[in-house]
């Protein structure tokens, strides 16, 4: 591949020519979007350091969803901020809590959309921990229990997918021996295999009042230094019945998205996170970043690094974009 034989710019002398050879698209159908459902009625609370993301009430909830629909999003994950929280996070297994309560009615109103949950009780208990909490140590197999409770709950109210992002060992196994054995064999599992101890949290912690309240998340989540292990938590999911991998950041991680796609054959989902979402955000406010060109290159690069779901408070907007 010499010049002047060969020239490179050749392929890139107009847009249509730029569409026809470009080898990866962000389609529609890639999106899942993440809302926040609090009690009340006709809620829409802004979170600032989120900036166009909101807490809804039910009912508006209802509407975001049917206009996620409308945009040919496929599906949606709902997070819940239950107006009481305990140290057993016993809101989060309540079948009659906020996001039980949420899928039944976006279920009702919108059968098409798919409707994913978090299963994790971090934004449910007054510790703000992932699991059960003893002397300061956050319990693994007691946890387990409650997950799988929460899951079932989920998927009696008509939940198409339950995503455990707690990072518990052993968890996928327990939910889908509870699911199994209660009738949910079709529920799908979206594991959230490779979770980061990360900074990018920092505004879900906020948006989801889940920040803990001792410690941090580190005997838990996984630390940035560290790519094989990604690949044993993802084997040792699937091996337990995970049917969709989750890489989570993304942005930081897109080495670690590649491996896993590498490596194995199940279709991998990433979730840009808040902190992501912010900074583009925060950046484009001042004047410094072009936003939305910024966050079209960002959700390319996680498509591009093997993803082929990508959670994204920006969902919408990209709709609209991919769309017009
Ligand atoms: C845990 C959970 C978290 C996020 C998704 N699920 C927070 C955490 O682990 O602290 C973060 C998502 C984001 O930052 O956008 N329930």
């Amino acid at each position: 591949m010499v010049f002047p034989t060969h020239r490179s710019r050749r392929l890139r002398q107009n847009p249509a020519i730029l569409r026809m050879v470009r080898e990866t698209a962000l389609s529609v159908d890639d999106l899942i979007f993440p809302l926040f459902v609090c009690e009340g009625q006709g809620v829409q609370e802004a979170i600032s350091s989120m900036p166009g993301v909101h807490r809804w009430s039910i009912d508006n909830i209802v509407r975001e969803a049917k206009e996620a629909h409308s945009l040919g999003i496929p599906a949606i994950i709902l997070f819940g901020i239950p107006d009481k929280k305990d140290s057993r996070g016993s809101e989060a297994y309540n079948p009659k809590g906020i996001v039980q309560r949420a899928i039944l009615e976006i279920k009702a109103a919108v059968p098409e959309m798919v409707v994913i949950t978090d299963v994790c009780i971090d934004e449910y208990t007054d510790h703000g921990h992932c699991g059960l909490v003893e002397n300061g140590k956050i319990l693994n197999d007691p946890t387990l229990e409650l997950l799988s409770k929460m899951a079932q709950t989920h998927a009696d109210a008509g939940a198409d997918i339950v995503a455990p992002s707690d990072m518990m060992d052993g968890r996928v196994q327990a939910i889908r021996e509870t699911l199994d054995s209660t009738g949910h064999q079709d529920t799908i599992i979206m594991s959230y295999a490779v979770k980061y101890a990360s900074a990018f949290y920092g505004p879900f912690r906020e948006a989801a009042d889940s920040a803990p309240q001792f410690g941090d998340r580190k005997s838990y989540q996984m630390d940035p230094g560290n790519s094989d292990e990604a690949l044993r938590e993802v084997e040792e999911d699937i091996g337990e019945g995970a049917d969709i991998i989750m890489v989570k950041p993304a942005l930081p991680y897109l080495d670690i998205i590649r491996r896993v796609r590498d490596n194995f054959e199940v279709p991998v989902a990433a979730y840009n996170v808040s902190g992501e979402y912010s900074m583009v955000h925060a950046a484009a406010q001042q004047g410094w970043i072009d936003g939305p060109r910024a966050q079209m290159e960002i959700l390319m690069s996680i498509k591009r690094a093997g993803a082929k779901m990508i959670l994204t408070y920006s969902a919408k907007e990209t709709a609209k974009i991919l769309t017009r």
